[in-house]
């Protein structure tokens, strides 16, 4: 008995001492400190119609969206080609700008290029401006495809660290559901944001909705919601039948994605529940399995 007694606190030590560290070390976990904010301005060697805050997202199954912002009118013309330098193929688009309290954004434009072959780089430059000439990588032809998933980015000291490690990632296509600059209303922060993010937003289709931060509403003074959101990071929500650019799905290789917006009526009755059985009708699942 007094063995057997023994043996248990021989054991019950052995356990305690193998665990201890795991358990301590649960308990003193730390919350990492809050990082500062960053903002960025515009680099010196930029003028009033150097691209900026370049990203470009998929429309259809072989097709990109390239929106850039300039401080001043310049033609929303794309120039690209399989090779640096090209001008094998060229594209135009549209362009539009937006009033917020007193702030007004730039010439925001969107320009739709392709088709395009899959697992391919492209080079392109946008506007009147060509000395600045971005690439991107279109998704492969079949699987794997791989996503990185991110959500609440904003722009602290913790957004180069997650940046670091997407750029890192070796992936195809990124998922942004929702909160993307955390401006809150202060517009130039929208700018900011795009500046930090396009050098990974250029080169792979950047995928978005929206959050409770993208809202921006101001009883009285800006009645919208969304305005900057919709401005500045338009979808290919019309491809999907959608009237909204706050939910969509797309189609890539054999995946079939679905953008709800959690902020926009989901009820029983409404536009976005409705769209979406029709969507999930639509689905062909020897395609999209
Ligand atoms: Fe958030």
């Amino acid at each position: 008995m007094a063995l057997t007694a023994g043996f248990v606190l021989v054991l019950s030590f052995l356990l305690f001492t193998t665990f201890s560290g795991f358990f301590q070390t649960v308990i003193s976990y730390e919350r990492p400190s809050v990082r500062g904010t960053i903002y960025l301005s515009l680099s010196n060697d930029q003028d009033s119609i150097s691209p900026q805050q370049v990203h470009i997202s998929l429309v259809g199954q072989d097709k990109m969206r390239i929106t850039w912002i300039t401080e001043d009118e310049t033609p929303a013309t794309v120039n690209y080609g399989s090779t640096q330098g090209s001008n094998q193929f060229s594209a135009t688009g549209n362009t539009s700008s937006y009033q917020y309290l007193m702030y007004k954004s730039g010439q925001i434009h969107n320009v739709v290029i392709g088709p395009l072959q899959p697992s391919t780089v492209y080079f392109y430059r946008c506007g009147s401006d060509s000395r600045q000439e971005f690439n991107f990588k279109t998704p492969p032809p079949g699987f794997p495809i791989k996503f990185a998933v991110v959500g609440d980015l904003g722009q602290t000291e913790w957004t180069n660290s997650t940046l670091q490690h997407i750029a890192a990632s070796n992936y195809d296509m990124l998922l942004l559901p929702g909160d993307l600059s955390y401006a809150d209303l202060i517009q130039p922060r929208w700018d900011s944001f795009g500046r930090i993010v396009e050098p990974l937003a250029s080169q792979r289709p950047w995928i978005v909705t929206q959050g409770n931060h993208e809202i921006e509403k101001i009883p009285v003074l800006h009645s919208h919601s969304f305005t900057s959101y919709n401005a500045r990071w338009r979808m290919p929500f019309e491809e999907s039948g959608s009237a909204s650019n706050l939910y969509y799905s797309f189609e890539v290789v054999g995946v079939h994605v679905i953008m709800l917006g959690s902020y926009t009526d989901f009820e029983s009755d409404s536009a976005q529940y409705m769209w979406l059985q029709a969507d999930l009708a639509k689905i062909d699942r020897n395609r999209t399995p």
